[in-house]
């Protein structure tokens, strides 16, 4: 990395500054009723570094659920508890639909194109609970993200889980949908209990930043702080965020910013520069494929000041 703290900081400021000025927010997500009260003036920035150093701007402590930005944490801990069994349940392929979408689950009868849409990531988190008994699955969940982001404090929003179970009529058509196909081997009701209090992880840019940095840094935490998972695991999992980590906006992503990320429909999104930094931004309102607008245009302005993208 070339640049110094002060230039970095400088960078994180101009998005944020960038971000106050732009009159285009995008539409905040209404379908879970708790996070259509977000404001979409809200913008947040931070950056963690290899020394562990996290660098930040704008409102970047606000705490917010990270939604499916959770997808890439069961992914990592699926793949720890089943390892590559997980593959013959999901694939690896861009989706080239939207995150709640059923008709390519039709097509390919039950098995879902990427553990990113949502129809895959019910199927990591139903793995997960073939090892564990649904409060133990999410124990395991909020303990190895509280590991990872060194923060003892980081919770599951309630109000927002509740909101989704209320309300998460797609999702659990899809979770019928796997189940009629064998696909799920717990309980719907049980998967998607655990699956919506994984969105409902609640985070500031901050806290995501640190717990998203083992991705950057080969599966690790820095020479004091130790492995989390394998260098060729972090390694995977960040191709398949580059590759599918926004859906149907996953080449758009790739082609302005050119950092593998994973979105979430709170507008939050975590970017990963191999080496040199995790990114978190966040910024309520969405584009037409429900990732975060303000949020990529901050990300393509710094990865592109700073010279970060991996291409
Ligand atoms: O399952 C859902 O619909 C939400 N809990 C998460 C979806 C999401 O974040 C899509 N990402 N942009």
């Amino acid at each position: 990395m070339s640049q110094s703290l002060d230039e970095i900081k400088s960078a994180l400021q101009r998005a944020i500054e960038r971000a106050e000025q732009t009159k285009e927010r995008g539409k905040v997500a209404a379908y879970i009723p708790e996070l259509a009260k977000a404001d979409p003036q809200k913008a947040g920035i931070a950056v963690t570094l290899a020394n562990g150093e996290t660098i930040s701007a704008g409102d970047c402590n606000q705490q917010t659920t990270i939604q499916s930005v959770s997808k890439v944490f069961t992914l990592a801990l699926a793949l720890g508890t089943v390892g590559d069994r997980l593959w013959s349940r999901v694939g690896r392929e861009p989706s080239g639909s939207a995150f709640d979408s059923i008709l390519q689950l039709e097509h390919e009868n039950g098995v879902p194109r990427n553990p990113f849409v949502n129809a895959g990531a019910i199927v990591v988190t139903d793995s997960i609970l073939t090892s564990y008994q649904p409060k133990e699955a999410l124990a395991q969940i909020v303990s190895f993200v509280r590991a990872l982001a060194e923060d003892e404090t980081i919770h599951i929003d309630k109000a927002v889980a509740m909101s989704e179970t209320q309300t998460g009529h797609r999702n659990r058509a899809l979770a019928h949908y796997l189940a009629s196909h064998g696909n799920l081997r717990d309980e719907v009701d049980l998967t998607l209990g655990v699956y919506f209090h994984q969105c409902a992880l609640s985070m500031s840019c901050v806290q995501l930043s640190r717990a998203g940095r083992f991705l950057a840094f080969g599966g690790g935490l820095g020479p004091q702080n130790g492995q989390m998972v394998s260098a060729k695991r972090a390694k995977r999992i960040a191709a398949i965020m580059l590759t599918c980590g926004h859906y149907d906006g996953s080449g758009d992503f790739a082609y302005r910013v050119g950092v593998p990320a994973k979105s979430g429909v709170s507008g939050m999104i975590l970017a990963v520069v191999p080496h040199i930094a995790s990114i978190a931004v966040w910024s309520p309102g969405l584009n037409k494929h429900g990732n975060s607008l303000i949020g990529t245009q901050m990300l393509e302005q710094v990865v592109n000041e700073l010279d970060w993208s991996i291409f």
